[in-house]
């Protein structure tokens, strides 16, 4: 059952998001540590656009009291092609996370959203995906949405030619992290994995893959990027180094997830050379690279 959320918050600001009760209908292990959460929920489930979250809930319980975010890995689909639900990727962490693994189909959760900008419609050039750990579950709906495998949004949003090569730069600390590169395969792009210490893939950071993309004569025409802070900070610099427009989604942790406690918020630059604060759950967690005032 679906609530809208509009008279919960700011008039304006989360337009379209509702509060729903979701069913489990599949939760499998990715990789370690890592969750795979099918969720039924055929009315959000058209909404979503590549890049946007939802606050997470366990219905009945007040400990953990806040919801969290999670980004959406993808919408999955019944035989007549119809968005029927929701797929999370989640790694475990903390408190949230480790009750998520103790659920099984049948159970419910409750979901805000969806929440948040999402990425911008990608480039008509060669897109350059750029993902550390966790980091990577916004990126297969991006790919699909590209490539016009699925239609997300309702109504569908506009969108430019396909990209004329989109490759996926993927770190992890070792290959038992990597969740959902067979996946990623299956979609026709290339993917690159880097690891620390060298199980898969290059050995080193996920920047030096990127750094070779961006040395390449035609460079990339965009780069979308998710992950730990360090690694978007890197990624930043290289791509304004390189003149080449970069976007990051910030994985800011947040309390209320609609615009009301200004707990997410993050430094970015103004046209005048001043920085302001935004809230990254509702004017992000999408923000282009040269925005951000990283300290
Ligand atoms: C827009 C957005 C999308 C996200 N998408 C995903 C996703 O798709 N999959 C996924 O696994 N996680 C995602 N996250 C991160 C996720 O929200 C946190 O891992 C989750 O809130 C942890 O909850 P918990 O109760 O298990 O951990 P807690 O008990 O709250 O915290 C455990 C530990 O993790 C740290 N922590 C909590 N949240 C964060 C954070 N955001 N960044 C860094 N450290 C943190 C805490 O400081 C603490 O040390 C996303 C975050 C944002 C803002
Ligand atoms: S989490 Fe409350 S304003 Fe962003």
């Amino acid at each position: 059952m679906t609530t809208p959320m509009m008279d919960l918050c700011l008039p304006g600001l989360v337009r379209g998001a509702v509060q729903c009760r979701a069913t489990v209908v599949e939760h499998e292990p990715m990789a370690r540590n890592t969750w795979r959460m099918k969720l039924e929920c055929p009315e959000i489930a058209r909404q979503i656009l590549p890049g946007q979250f939802f606050m997470v809930r366990l219905p009945g319980r007040s400990d953990p009291l806040l919801g969290r975010p999670f980004a959406v890995y993808d919408i999955y689909q019944d035989e007549s092609g119809q968005p029927r639900g929701l797929d999370f990727g989640y790694v475990v962490v903390g408190k949230m996370t480790s009750l998520l693994e103790s659920l099984r189909p049948g159970d419910d959760v409750e979901l805000w959203g969806p929440l948040g900008n999402g990425f911008p419609p990608p480039p008509t050039g060669h897109l350059v995906i750029v993902a550390g750990g966790i980091g990577v579950t916004p990126f297969l709906a991006v790919i699909r949405e590209a490539l016009r495998r699925r239609i997300y949004g309702q109504p569908p949003r506009e969108l430019g030619h396909v990209p004329s090569r989109i490759t996926l730069c993927y770190g992890v600390r070792s290959a038992e992290f990597l969740a959902g590169v067979e996946e990623f395969r299956r979609e026709g792009i290339d993917v690159r994995i880097a690891t620390d210490d060298g199980s898969s893939g290059h050995r080193g950071f996920v920047t030096e893959l990127l750094q070779e993309l961006l040395d390449e004569t035609s460079p990339p025409a965009a780069v979308y990027c998710c992950g730990p802070e360090p690694l978007m900070h890197a990624v930043a610099r290289l791509t304004d180094a390189a003149n080449v427009p970069c976007w990051l989604s910030l994985e800011t942790p947040m309390a209320c997830g609609f615009g009301a406690c200004f707990s997410c918020v993050t430094k970015v630059k103004q046209d005048d050379g001043s920085w302001d604060y935004r809230r990254v759950c509702v004017e992000g967690p999408v923000f282009p690279a040269r925005q951000l005032a990283f300290d």
